[in-house]
């Protein structure tokens, strides 16, 4: 049997629809390697080399198109500037668009991709880490999408990412994320471990240390008649903490979804787009 399609399958709603950002896909599973931390953070060369093959759903003008036409509609013909752009997954349909779009990112390696693509030469990156680093001029809005919010591993950094942003934001700006709704409810008690993928040669699961909201996502491969193991370490986030820290930074609520095409956030949702907005005056 495979654990990911009894554990996420279940309760999906049957109308086809684009994948979401806690689906888990398989093909994805150690495609990335042993995790080691270096100058390019988690996302190195040998992740970049891989990433858009490993994340091709992700890719799919399906899933791509209605997150752009929501940005480009928050833009409203200002400039944006995504939050670990990474190899330009949305910025570059963004640009295409139309929008101005500028990054930041740790990852030389994963910004060389974006660079080498067309239309990333008119794309500017600020090479440093999205929670203190500060780009050139203001934004109409600014972004953090596919759950990289949570790649900031405290609650520290978090606040500190909300208030770099807000000041990047021009007056009446937004901020918006993209990401997961921690998955607690999967935890019985006494149970710290979440498995997504079961099969011949390779397991997965999320580990959750609730005291801290520490989580990981594991990997265990048999490869060559050898385990591999890899690592990936994030703090998850509820929205509600999330709101506290726009407000801390000047912020506030302006919209939530459950995802890009605007359907309800419920007590059922996985995900949330959230937007808060900087006050115009
Ligand atoms: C999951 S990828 C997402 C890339 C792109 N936004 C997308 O949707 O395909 C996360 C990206 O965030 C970058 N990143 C993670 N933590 C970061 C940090 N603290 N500062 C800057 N970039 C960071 C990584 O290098 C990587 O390029």
């Amino acid at each position: 049997m495979n654990a990911e399609h009894a554990a996420d399958g279940s309760s999906r709603r049957a109308q086809p629809r684009a994948r979401r950002i806690n689906d888990r896909c398989p093909s994805r599973v150690l495609l990335y390697g042993r995790a080691v931390p270096d100058a390019d953070g988690y996302f190195s060369e040998s992740i970049a080399s891989r990433y858009d093959e490993s994340s091709a759903e992700m890719f799919e003008s399906g899933f791509v198109a209605p997150v752009v036409d929501f940005l480009a509609r928050l833009a409203d013909g200002g400039r944006a500037l995504e939050l670990g752009i990474g190899t330009g997954r949305i910025a570059l349909p963004l640009a295409a668009r139309g929008v101005p779009v500028h990054g930041i990112d740790l990852s030389r390696a994963m910004v060389a991709r974006l660079q080498a693509k067309p239309g990333g030469d008119a794309i500017g990156v600020t090479i440093g880490d999205f929670a203190t680093a500060r780009a050139d001029g203001s934004f109409r809005v600014a972004y953090l999408v596919f759950n990289t919010i949570m790649n900031l591993t405290t609650q520290e950094a978090q606040v500190a990412c909300f208030s770099n942003v807000a000041a990047h934001l021009e007056p009446g700006g937004c901020f918006v994320i993209e990401v997961m709704v921690p998955d607690l409810r999967r935890l019985p008690p006494g149970q710290n471990a979440v498995p997504f993928h079961i099969s011949q040669n390779r397991w997965a699961f999320d580990v959750y240390d609730v005291a801290t909201q520490a989580m990981s996502s594991n990997y265990i491969e048999i490869i060559d008649g050898r385990a591999e193991y890899s690592y990936f370490p994030f703090r998850y986030v509820w929205p509600s903490e999330l709101d506290l820290m726009a407000r801390l930074a000047g912020l506030r609520l302006r919209e939530r979804w459950d995802g890009w095409t605007t359907e309800p956030f419920t007590s059922e949702s996985r995900q949330h787009v959230s937007v808060w907005e900087k006050p115009a005056s």
